[in-house]
């Protein structure tokens, strides 16, 4: 698919505004491999004709068809490992002693990282001390994290043998369905992180890792002072291992985890 400079400018402007995903420049081969196929399944002329659809108050399902194309969803079990571990050694036990504390996986993709937070709590014994909420922009990858049924190649990302053994079944010969008690703890729903404030209430945890990577710097801010509002005081975040707050974000008090780092609303 051949895309003009008009088009694809008109596009990625259409795209961030509207999910905070930022395309650089010379990106058209990304777009043409996210919706050739998508245009033609749709049967739409052309890449000028679908952006004229989409900018359409009749366009809004389309619109949100074609975000979801363009959503990188790459994730993976105990992803980083250190928020988990510091869960498990430092959080869980400070936390539960004050009653039921909540966590949201912000951009939590299909699962695997809200599911990891379930699998600790369930294995230290604490189902209950906690709910964990998850939410994304992207409805089709949630309807994938609410099955839990995942392919060999994905289980193989960074789940224990013991763990699969423990909490999965069979589905069919390459996939394995999440037992219904560990689906049944993460509350899905769908959520757009540049749409802020937020209506989620107060959480001691958020994870939000690895999606403030593809926003400008001032979407990052909001997003990020969105998110440090949403935090009880004295709530933590974890951000992905290669990301960090930006200088106009509200006050955070830096917490190691050794290894990695969290974050600490002042309390
Ligand atoms: C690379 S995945 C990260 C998944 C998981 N947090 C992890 O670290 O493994 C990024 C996710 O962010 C979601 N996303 C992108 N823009 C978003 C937005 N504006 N609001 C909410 N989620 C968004 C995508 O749909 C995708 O599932």
């Amino acid at each position: 698919m051949d895309i003009s400079s008009a088009d694809y400018n008109n596009f990625r402007h259409i795209l961030e505004s509207q999910s905070g995903i930022l395309l650089g420049d010379n990106k058209q081969y990304l777009v043409a491999s996210r919706l050739s196929n998508f245009i033609k399944e749709n049967q739409i002329p052309s890449l000028s004709a679908l952006l004229a659809e989409i900018v359409r108050p009749s366009g809004k399902q389309l619109l949100q068809k074609v975000i979801d194309q363009m959503t990188t969803n790459e994730t993976l079990w105990f992803r980083d490992n250190y928020p988990f571990e510091y869960m498990k050694r430092q959080l869980i036990p400070e936390l539960k002693r004050k009653g039921r504390f909540r966590v949201w996986c912000a951009a939590c993709s299909s699962g695997q990282e809200p599911y990891s937070i379930a699998m600790l709590l369930a294995e230290s014994g604490n189902s209950m001390a906690a709910e964990i909420v998850a939410t994304d922009l992207s409805s089709r990858i949630l309807d994938r994290a609410k099955k839990g049924i995942y392919q060999d190649i994905e289980l193989k990302r960074g789940l224990p043998e013991h763990k699969l053994r423990n909490h999965f079944q069979a589905s069919d010969k390459s996939s394995w369905q999440l037992s219904a008690s560990l689906r049944n703890s993460v509350k899905f729903s769908s959520l757009n992180l540049l749409k802020t404030p937020y209506s989620n209430g107060r959480f001691d945890i958020i994870f939000c890792r690895n999606v403030l990577i593809y926003f400008s710097q001032e979407n990052k801010t909001k997003v990020l002072n969105g998110l440090i509002d949403s935090l009880k005081p004295g709530g933590y975040l974890f951000l992905g291992a290669s990301e960090s707050i930006t200088r106009d974000c509200k006050p955070l008090d830096l917490v190691r985890c050794n290894p990695g780092l969290a974050y600490q609303k002042p309390a």
